[in-house]
């Protein structure tokens, strides 16, 4: 047991909570900030129901200076894993000034409280969005971290100008911070225990929270964003992860921080693609979705999605080598764990019980 304490920003969210679980699986102790703009404080409720822990809360904005400073004053904190920011493509491209305040002055503030109180260890969520239309360069598929950047979006540019601060801050004391850059391709499924997993608000962006509000009812068919791509069933090809492969993923980032504070005596900055390697259909994740159900989803296809692109698949050696992590579940699973977390909570954590039956 490591005892340390772990500052977990937007650990009420999706990701955030499946990694709180696992840190306190893996003898961390958590205390957690989010402002709960897109999560609810019933997932941590859930999280303190599965794991015997209590886990301390600050219903705080990080670009709340004010109010995120108590946090570092309160508590001993040894590292911080970032996850709190503003994540959905479309909407970044209509309310960029948001995403832009959000995303990267919240990451400023926590920064600097961080050099303020003595804190040098730092995971960020960035995003295999960051490297855009990766099939301009066929010989960098599957993906690797030198891979040209290049996002097509605003949220994308907020990841990106976020990997350039902390570059930049790393630079000017290579001796002190130690950061992990880790690249998500697409987080998917939930905790196999049904308590907890994604909670999307209004009409879901994702393929996966689409297709388990068909499942449940709340919506009619699953619209297919095109079968016209140059892959083998024509529908384009994604990395999938399974959430829980991706919170452990974080800890194999924290330990690796840790190793370099202990044995190296110097700071690192550097960058993880977290995804299995393994490339999906949309096709091939509505058929393994399906078994899970047991039943045919409606689905139509319908013209592309604007900014989609054909292949986005990681080649997650350097986190193999380096962090000792691969993923360990697969696409099958991560389906049945979402499918359970779907028919166990059919609304969300908001909605339980008769409730639910009424919910529009
Ligand atoms: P999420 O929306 O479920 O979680 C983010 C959390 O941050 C939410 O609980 C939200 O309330 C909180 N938050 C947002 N802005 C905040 C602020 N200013 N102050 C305090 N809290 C704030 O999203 P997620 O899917 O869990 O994603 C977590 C991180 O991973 C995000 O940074 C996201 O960009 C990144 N990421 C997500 C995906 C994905 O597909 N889910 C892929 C790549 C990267
Ligand atoms: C997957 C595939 C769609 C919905 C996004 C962000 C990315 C990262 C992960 C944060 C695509 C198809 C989808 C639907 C469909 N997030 N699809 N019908 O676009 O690969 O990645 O989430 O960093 O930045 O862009 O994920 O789940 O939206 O789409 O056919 O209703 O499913 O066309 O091929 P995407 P997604």
């Amino acid at each position: 047991m490591s005892g340390k304490t772990v500052l977990v920003t937007g650990g009420a969210g999706y990701i955030g909570s499946h990694t709180v679980v696992e840190l306190i699986e893996n003898g961390y102790e958590v205390v957690v900030v989010d402002n709960l703009s897109n999560s609810s404080y019933d997932s941590l409720s859930r999280i303190e129901i599965l794991t015997k822990h209590h886990v301390p809360f600050y219903h705080v904005d990080l670009c709340d200076r004010a109010g995120l400073e108590p946090v570092f004053q309160q508590h001993k904190i040894d590292s911080v894993i970032h996850f709190a920011g503003l994540k959905a493509v479309g909407e970044s491209t209509q309310i960029p000034l948001e995403y832009y305040h959000n995303n990267i002055l919240g990451t400023l503030v926590l920064l600097e409280l961080m050099k303020k109180y003595d804190v040098e260890k730092f995971v960020f969520s960035s995003s295999a969005t960051v490297y855009g239309d990766a099939t301009r360069f066929p010989d960098m598929i599957p993906i690797p971290e030198e891979c040209p950047l290049g996002p097509t979006n605003p949220y994308g540019n907020t990841k990106l100008t976020i990997e350039f601060i902390l570059n930049d801050l790393f630079k000017s004391q290579t001796d002190l911070w130690k950061f992990a850059i880790l690249r998500y391709f697409n987080p998917i499924g939930a905790h196999p225990s049904g308590l907890i997993g994604e909670d999307p608000l209004g009409i879901p962006n994702n393929l996966l929270p689409y297709m388990a509000q068909v499942a449940s009812g709340r919506r009619e068919k699953l619209n297919v964003f095109g079968n016209d791509y140059d892959s083998r069933d024509g529908t384009p090809i994604r990395d999938y992860i399974h959430v829980v492969d991706l919170a452990k993923g974080h800890i194999a980032a924290l330990k690796y921080l840790d190793s370099f504070e202990t044995t190296k005596k110097t700071g690192i900055c550097r960058e993880w693609n977290l995804g299995s390697g393994k490339g999906s259909t949309v096709m091939e994740v509505y058929r393994a979705f399906c078994k899970a159900c047991g039943e045919d989803i409606p689905y139509e296809v319908t013209g592309r999605r604007a900014g989609d692109v054909l292949n986005l698949t990681a080649k997650p050696d350097r986190a193999k080598k380096e962090l000792h992590w691969q993923t360990e579940l697969n696409v099958d699973i991560a389906c049945t764990d979402l499918q359970k977390w779907n028919t166990e909570n059919p609304f969300g954590y908001q909605l339980r019980g008769v409730e639910a039956k009424f919910a529009t």
